[in-house]
């Protein structure tokens, strides 16, 4: 959208978290609340964000990263007092401004361009998301005139017997155009039962001033939680879990039981893929058809192909090729790629490794910056020592080579295509194509042993 910037308040402790973290680093799934506030303000086409920091501010800077502006807050006296703080920053922007609260994670972008296409076309001064709910306790309600139109908003502690009877409430989701909410902010005063300078005031001045406010009132009151306790976090939680699961289910994906099923909304998952209970997936993540994930398994920040089993098992920043059999126990961690058609096997740790056409690690191993040619045979307990104490050394171990059970290849070391290391061996130095190594004791049999039991 044009002419559309926004400003985050995220400088409140959180009191009722009862947590050394501020509030709106909590996370729903992977990701902390005020990520998603941030990146819904950015799909509605947010140009530039600013996010207001005060109670552990150093915290909320390091986790969302240098691509927004921080203007402090010290002392929190209130959310119209949070938002002044950017007067500066602010001064030199026209056009419309976004202010939300970084404690409403479901808010969808959706629902914030038609809060500015209201305030726009309506040529309102301001205009603000409300919704009604059943118990409004907590939330400042919204007084309307006898002709329905925005008269202000009452805050819980401020409000009378009969104010707390009204169940529209303040959703926290407002657009202002800038210079006028700047020299309104000003105007406000900490006169309240909070001794606070509440943002919610400003609406009640811009009326008095004869200016036009629209409202926007929504019926998913869902999408504008603002959870202030670790129970209403969970709560939180679990509806966009479900809102996700409902989703995925409905373009073809089948999820067992979408209560114990957690999927980040960036996710992408193909059709006629299976996810089991206790599974977790993450980060961009991006998994194609007709695979089974799960029961038990987790995956972070990874692309799955098609037609691939991802059982009891962990996988992070990799990507997995079709056909490929995963599990259960299996370790994938950063930086693996699998060709087409692997099989990685249970209690198999694999990093930084390529794994070609075919090729299969079925037990008990660990690959470390390791490359793996097409239709390679890892026998069960083989460990590349790819670690000296002090730098890391590749393994390269070329195509349909067959590496015995229990091998250690001390990297760095290249197994011929076609050569065959002997169950046992420690490998030390290269093996040429097709070639036999064994290095491992030459077996004695001593036929005339007697051990202790004989000797009795
Ligand atoms: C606020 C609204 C209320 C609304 C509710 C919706 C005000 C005065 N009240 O109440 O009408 O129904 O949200 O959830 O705005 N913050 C700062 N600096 C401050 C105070 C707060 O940055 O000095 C931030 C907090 O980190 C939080 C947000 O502003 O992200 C809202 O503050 P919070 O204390 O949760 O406000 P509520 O009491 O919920
Ligand atoms: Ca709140």
């Amino acid at each position: 959208m044009t002419n559309l910037n926004a400003i985050v308040l995220a400088a409140g402790q959180g009191t009722r978290m009862k947590s050394a973290y501020p509030k709106v680093l909590h996370k729903i799934f992977d990701r902390p609340m005020l990520q998603y506030v941030i990146d819904s303000a950015k799909q509605a086409g947010a140009g530039s964000i600013l996010v207001v920091v005060g109670f552990e501010g150093e915290q909320v800077i390091q986790s969302l990263g240098p691509d927004y502006q921080y203007i402090w807050q010290r002392e929190q006296l209130g959310t119209g007092h949070a938002v002044l703080m950017a007067e500066t920053a602010l001064s030199g922007l026209d056009g419309d401004l976004l202010v939300l609260y970084g404690d409403t994670p479901l808010l969808e972008p959706d629902t914030i361009k038609e809060l500015v296409l209201r305030k726009r076309n309506q040529k309102a001064v301001a205009a603000i998301l409300t919704t009604k709910l059943n118990n409004p306790t907590g939330y400042g309600r919204i007084l309307r005139d006898p002709q329905g139109n925005i008269k202000g908003i009452v805050e819980e502690k401020d409000a009378s017997t009969e104010e707390k009877e009204i169940k529209e409430v303040n959703t926290g989701v407002y657009c202002f155009e800038i210079q006028g909410l700047l020299k309104t902010l000003k105007l406000l005063s900490p006169r309240n039962a909070q001794g606070e300078y509440y943002l919610t005031d400003v609406f009640k001045i811009l009326v008095d001033q004869g200016l036009p406010i629209a409202g926007v009132l929504t019926g998913d009151a869902e999408q504008v939680m603002g959870p202030n306790d670790r129970v209403q976090l969970s709560a939180t939680e679990h509806n966009l879990k479900l809102k996700i699961n409902e989703g995925l289910m409905k373009q073809g994906v089948t999820i067992n039981d979408p209560n114990f099923t957690y999927i980040a909304p960036q996710v992408k998952i193909g059709r006629d893929t299976t996810v089991l209970p206790g599974t977790f997936i993450f980060g961009d993540t991006i998994i194609g058809e007709n695979c089974t994930i799960g029961p038990h398994t987790r995956i972070t920040d990874s692309v799955v192909a098609d037609n691939t089993e991802i059982t009891y098992s962990q996988v992070t920043s990799a990507r997995i090729g079709s056909n490929n059999l995963i599990g259960p126990f299996a370790n994938i961690r950063p930086g693996t790629v699998s060709d087409e058609h692997v099989k990685i096997g249970d209690f198999v740790e694999i990093k930084s490794s390529h794994l070609g056409p075919g090729s299969k690690a079925s037990h008990l191993t660990y690959l470390g910056d390791t490359r793996v040619g097409k239709n390679v045979n890892i026998g069960a307990g083989t460990i590349t020592c790819n670690y000296d104490g002090v730098n890391k050394h590749q393994t390269v171990i070329n195509d349909g080579a067959f590496i015995g059970s229990n091998s250690n290849l001390v990297a760095p070391v290249t197994i011929g295509a076609g050569a065959t290391v002997g169950a046992g061996s420690t490998i030390t130095k290269d093996v040429p194509d097709k070639a036999l190594a064994v290095s491992r004791g030459h077996q004695e049999n001593y036929n005339e042993w007697k051990s202790p039991r004989d000797r009795q």
